[in-house]
């Protein structure tokens, strides 16, 4: 069966950073789960992660959904492929696919391309090359009429061999059996004193196995990032390709300034992203929405005809036709049903607003069930918490709940209620029941005169 093991030990000193650089994000993700995401999408499910600096960052990363193989020193790449050996001899029978943790544009179709030729070449190993018209910093691949001849890196590079502009990507394709065997013929002679992976290729050769080199049509599947600024550009080139998807598939924008989409985002048809928006992972958006500018929506199916404006929201349900906005909260596990109006200054959390309700401005909903074509006055507040325990309001079908309720839980609203602005509701109210709770309000005539001791 085939393998992949995903090289994720380096530090990155330059990204002045307490965390190994494969946990740095691209487009919210690390670079390690793009790299992951490759190798399964190319239907290669049997991972091993090399963990090496703040290894136990990885551990908690992965949180067991592959193995790990830990490498105690930084000796190059070679001996980070060493830490390896039992999850390798554990089924020497395929192919093992080497990947760098920290190259996140690796794709399967590259993956699935190199391995067709390592097959049919007969190949103990095809490394995947690429042309760059900078190589600068990169392994150059070096041919000769026969096909690739070794692999020199920028250190150990004569002037001729600098100018070469195909380059080591760091993936490779091995027979699993051969790896085994060339990786305990690698030493680390070289300028850096390391046990370089690349050096598997002339070992190959000189022990009269076959090697290749795959160069890949998509030379972007080199880029990684050794500072932050690479990351930045990391980070650009992922979103740029990422909302000229969505415009393909029918999805507008004018601007694209501030807009932040993720890779697992799906958009219908005719919406329209405004600019400052950022849509993150899980969220699903239907057709002819307008979304933004400046929102944030995370893992949120959302319907069509939807309007947020200037707001967040969190794993929740919005379904078709609601309007949000402007500056309107929806904290995780709400659902708003179609057609209902989150207003200005709202916050929702852990509830249900029904079908064409409003919900205008200054409220706080949270641990409720709200009703069909409800109308939910300016300030009111359910009370959900008693600095103990959490508990829930329901609300049946058309109340109108006046100004400045205050709706203190556990309780229960009927059908049709309504409460009288200022309210403090503490129980139950039936059906089409008025419920108020005020003091007799008193006029004292002249006041003012008296406390200032003024005339008309
Ligand atoms: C490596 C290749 C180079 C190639 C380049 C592509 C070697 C000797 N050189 O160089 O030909 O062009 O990648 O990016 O292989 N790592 C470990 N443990 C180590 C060293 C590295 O896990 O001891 C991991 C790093 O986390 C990283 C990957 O291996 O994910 C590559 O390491 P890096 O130091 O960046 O290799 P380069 O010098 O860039
Ligand atoms: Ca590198």
């Amino acid at each position: 069966m085939n393998k992949a093991v995903i090289l994720a030990g380096g530090q990155g000193k330059r990204m002045k950073a307490d965390i190994p650089k494969p946990l740095f994000k691209v487009l919210g993700e690390p670079m390690l789960e793009w790299v992951i995401s490759a190798c399964e999408s190319a239907d290669v499910g049997d991972i091993c992660v090399v963990k090496g600096f703040r290894g136990e960052m990885i551990d908690e990363y992965l949180s067991g959904r592959y193995k790990t193989a830990m490498q105690s020193e930084r000796l190059g790449t070679g001996h980070a492929v060493m830490q390896a050996i039992p999850f390798l001899e554990e089924d020497t029978s395929g192919n093992t696919l080497v990947l760098c943790g920290d190259a996140p544009f690796i794709d399967p179709e590259t993956i699935a391309g190199a391995l067709s030729l390592h097959i049919k070449d007969n190949n103990a190993v095809t490394v995947i090359t690429a042309e760059l018209d900078d190589p600068h910093g990169y392994g150059r691949i070096i041919r000769t009429d026969k096909g690739i001849s070794g692999i020199v890196e920028q250190k150990d590079a004569s002037p001729e061999q600098l100018a070469v502009k195909e380059v080591n990507s760091g993936a490779y394709w091995f027979r699993t059996g051969d790896l085994v065997h060339l990786l305990g013929m690698l030493d680390c002679t070289n300028a850096q004193g390391e046990y370089y992976l690349t050096d598997t290729v002339s070992i190959a050769l000189s022990e009269g196995l076959n090697a290749g080199a795959y160069r890949s049509p998509n030379a972007e599947i080199i880029r990684g990032a050794n500072d932050r600024k690479d990351l930045l550009e990391l980070n650009n080139y992922a979103r740029t390709a990422v909302i000229e998807k969505h415009m393909e598939n029918g999805v507008g924008f004018v601007c694209t300034d501030g807009i932040i989409i993720e890779r697992s985002v799906e958009i219908g048809r005719g919406t329209e992203i405004l600019p400052g928006t950022i849509l993150r992972r899980g969220t699903r958006i239907g057709s002819n929405c307008e979304i933004g500018p400046d929102t944030i929506i995370e893992n949120c199916r959302i319907g069509d005809n939807v309007s947020v404006n200037a707001s967040q929201a969190y794993d929740s349900e919005i379904e078709s036709g609601v309007i949000i906005g402007p500056y309107v909260h929806i904290r995780p596990d709400s659902c708003i049903r179609s057609g209902a109006r989150i207003g200005d200054f709202v916050e929702i959390k852990n509830s249900t607003i029904g079908e064409k309700t409003a919900v205008s401005h200054l409220v706080y909903v949270g641990d409720s069930d709200v009703g069909r074509k409800v109308n939910i006055g300016c300030g009111t507040v359910t009370v959900n918490y008693d600095g103990i325990a959490k508990s829930r309001c329901v609300i049946g079908d058309n109340c109108f709940i006046g100004c400045n309720t205050n709706l203190i839980a556990p309780v229960k609203l009927g059908k049709a209620v309504y409460t009288a602005a200022g309210t403090t509701v503490t129980k139950d109210v039936p059906d089409y029941a008025l419920a108020i709770d005020r003091g007799v309000m008193k006029v004292s005539e002249g006041y003012t005169l008296r406390k200032l001791k003024i005339k008309k």
